[in-house]
């Protein structure tokens, strides 16, 4: 499974990026907002940091200005994924786009059949929120599953991304569901670090270690 940061700030996705492990980020308008720049100047210093999908979300509701602000995000930067969300203008917003090879990564979905709707009309990625759905009661991880076998029953190209993502039990689960990409919040990602055991056999090694060589390093 492809990792993603789900932030648009600039210290987190450089602490992310040093790891290695970041395949992509996402944004959304209230991310954008939190930075409080100009949505294209942040996208680019993003994309200056991460070398993977960035995805920009467009704020226009009708598909006509949501096409023309999807063409304006994609000049921006080769690796740029254009965010729609999965309205009846979204959906014809990201036929136009897709018929333009411009890549879209269609969000809010809370439906299996919604989700059926995105790759017809041919996202690259589809972004099911599974934490908003716990959040109401209803089982998100679910629906990643549901999703998964719908595109693989009709060979769909379309990746499924799972969003809204809360802790690293649900990273895991979205990783078993077959999700191809999870977007996690920084404190997700580095919670997925963490087990006292490697903490415990950290301090016993370098205890026995320096028992018997105090100082050395392992190499002269
Ligand atoms: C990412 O694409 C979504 O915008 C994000 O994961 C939503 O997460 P939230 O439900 O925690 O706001």
């Amino acid at each position: 499974m492809k990792i993603f940061l789900d932030t648009a700030n600039l210290d987190e996705l450089k602490k992310g990026a040093e790891w290695g492990i970041v395949d992509g980020v996402t944004t959304n308008p209230t991310l954008i907002a939190r930075e409080g720049r100009d949505i294209k100047e942040q996208v680019r210093m993003i994309c200056d940091i991460v070398d993977g999908d960035i995805s920009a979300e467009v704020v226009a509701l009708d598909a006509e200005n949501m096409v023309r602000e999807g063409r304006e995000l994609a000049r921006i930067h080769p690796n740029i994924v254009v965010k729609l969300p999965l309205t009846r203008d979204g959906i014809k917003a990201c036929s136009t786009l897709s018929k333009d090879n411009i890549r879209t990564n269609v969000t809010l979905c809370f439906t299996a059949g919604q989700a059926l709707l995105a790759a017809k009309a041919g996202a690259y990625i589809i972004s099911p929120f599974v934490g908003r759905l716990d959040d109401i009661g209803y089982d998100g991880m679910q629906l990643i599953r549901s999703i998964c076998t719908i595109y693989k029953n009709y060979g769909f190209q379309t990746q499924v991304l799972a969003a809204s993502l809360r802790s690293p039990l649900h990273v895991v689960a979205a990783a078993e569901a077959g999700a191809h990409i999870g977007t996690l919040p920084f404190k997700v990602l580095d919670m997925l670090f963490n087990h006292p055991l490697t903490d415990k056999g950290i301090e016993q090694f370098m205890k026995d270690w320096h028992k018997v060589f105090q100082d050395a390093p392992v190499t002269a």
